[in-house]
């Protein structure tokens, strides 16, 4: 743990979330609480709105939250019989997070809210959803801005499976990572899944234009090599900090990205695996036409090995994957705050699950340790008895938010 005074030193001057304010978003009409600097657990029966309040903050960074949603279905639904806010008001946003914020001790106003917009070429009422930003009641052009203010590190039940199956979700994880380091990452990420699905798209219509398909080609090469140089540095930014600052009771563990592109970084600068992977996707092209996938970096895997078992995460028990897990989100969020000199919010969604009594005490401890913000919920109270003192607790039903 040689690098906690180093992290003590940037996280005295709080960072995190001081007011936060929800209007319409999933169960709640209206909800407004002012959190510590410090672990916040949230109590309340299944289905009482705890994860919606994790979701809420995760959309004051860039992205679809913590839930992958889609915007229109996070607008509360209103049972059938309650429908005078739908008359009264026609209000401009579906829903909003409004958060007033520190950072380092200063303070910011971040909003998001999703934004009814008329299709233009329609006569009827007909609307399409945009998620819009504001920093200090400016509307910035980009969701990566909010990345400047605010960083949400987050780990939900959903990912205590990340470690079987297919590669998607960990290659989501591993992205999501990369942009709390590198704000341009969201927006490559995004702009390549355009382009493929563009290039996808055309190919498949049989009607493509040769000009039009190396062109789209030409930047997804540029952007794809982008995507996998970002990707490297990070994964071995972590495993020196893995290697130098072992944690003492979550396990050691090494990552590794098993990707063409990224592989082909070992060898070779930026600029000729460019054209490689110029030609791979001109290759590509009959595979698409015959249904079969092109290699590159929307397939790329993030393998993480448990070094002392000398066991992939794959092989290894629930627990064991839910540690190691644990294990990179702690290291994550360590680099993180040497990195960008101000602290990340932890959302822990049931994180106590699977962990055994001293793992969930050594991680509740050590979320104390970092002296950050963290939002936990559980619909166990007692699990937390050990950081009692230092916990905030509130408990949640019909909607509403009590201090305890
Ligand atoms: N758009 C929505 N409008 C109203 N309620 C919603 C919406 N989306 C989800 N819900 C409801 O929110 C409730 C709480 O969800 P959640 O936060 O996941 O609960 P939990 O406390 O178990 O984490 C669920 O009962 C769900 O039906
Ligand atoms: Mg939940």
């Amino acid at each position: 743990m040689g690098s906690v005074f180093q992290i003590n030193e940037v996280t005295k001057e709080k960072s995190g979330i001081e007011r936060l304010t929800l209007t319409d978003f999933r169960n709640y009409p209206f909800l407004r609480f002012e959190p510590h600097f410090g672990p916040v657990v949230i109590t309340g029966e299944n289905g009482s709105g705890k994860t919606n309040i994790l979701e809420a903050i995760s959309f004051l960074t860039p992205g679809r939250g913590l839930r992958g949603a889609k915007l229109s279905d996070i607008k509360r639904i209103t049972p059938a019989l309650q429908t005078e806010d739908q008359i009264v008001v026609n209000k401009p946003f579906s829903w909003a997070v409004n958060a007033c914020i520190l950072k380092n001790g200063e303070t910011y106003e971040l909003a998001t809210a999703a934004q009814k917009n008329l299709h233009e070429d329609e006569e009827e009422n007909r609307t399409f959803e945009r998620r819009i930003v504001q920093i200090d009641n400016e509307k910035v052009s980009t969701q990566a801005e909010l990345g400047k203010y605010f960083s949400a590190i987050w780990v939900t039940p959903s990912m205590d499976r990340i470690f079987t199956g297919g590669p998607q979700p960990r290659r989501s994880f591993l992205d999501r990572i990369v942009y709390t380091f590198d704000l341009e990452h969201a927006k490559r990420t995004a702009v390549f899944e355009h382009l493929y699905k563009e290039w996808y798209r055309l190919l498949k219509s049989g009607k493509a234009d040769n000009m039009w398909l190396s062109t789209i080609e030409e930047q997804m090469a540029q952007t794809g090599v982008a995507i996998a140089a970002a990707r490297r540095e990070v994964v071995a930014r972590l495993n020196t900090f893995i290697t130098n600052d072992p944690d003492d009771v979550f396990p050691d563990l090494s990552l590794n990205l098993n990707g063409k592109i990224e592989q082909l970084l070992d060898t070779k600068p930026a600029i000729d695996v460019e054209d490689e992977y110029l030609s791979l996707l001109y290759q590509g092209r009959k595979k698409v036409s015959n249904g079969e996938s092109v290699e590159g970096v929307n397939h790329t895997d993030f393998e993480v090995y448990y070094k002392t078992k000398q066991m992939p995460a794959n092989l290894c028990s629930t627990g064991e994957q839910k540690s190691l897990l644990l294990s990179i989100i702690l290291a994550q969020t360590k680099c993180q705050i040497l990195d960008k000199g101000f602290a990340p919010v932890l959302l822990l969604d049931e994180v106590t699950t699977h962990l055994d009594d001293q793992k969930r005490d050594a991680l509740l401890s050590k979320i104390c340790d970092l002296n950050l913000q963290a939002f936990i919920t559980s619909t166990e109270p007692q699990n937390f008895k050990t950081i009692e003192k230092q916990t905030q607790f509130f408990s949640i039903k019909n909607a509403h938010i009590k201090e305890k």
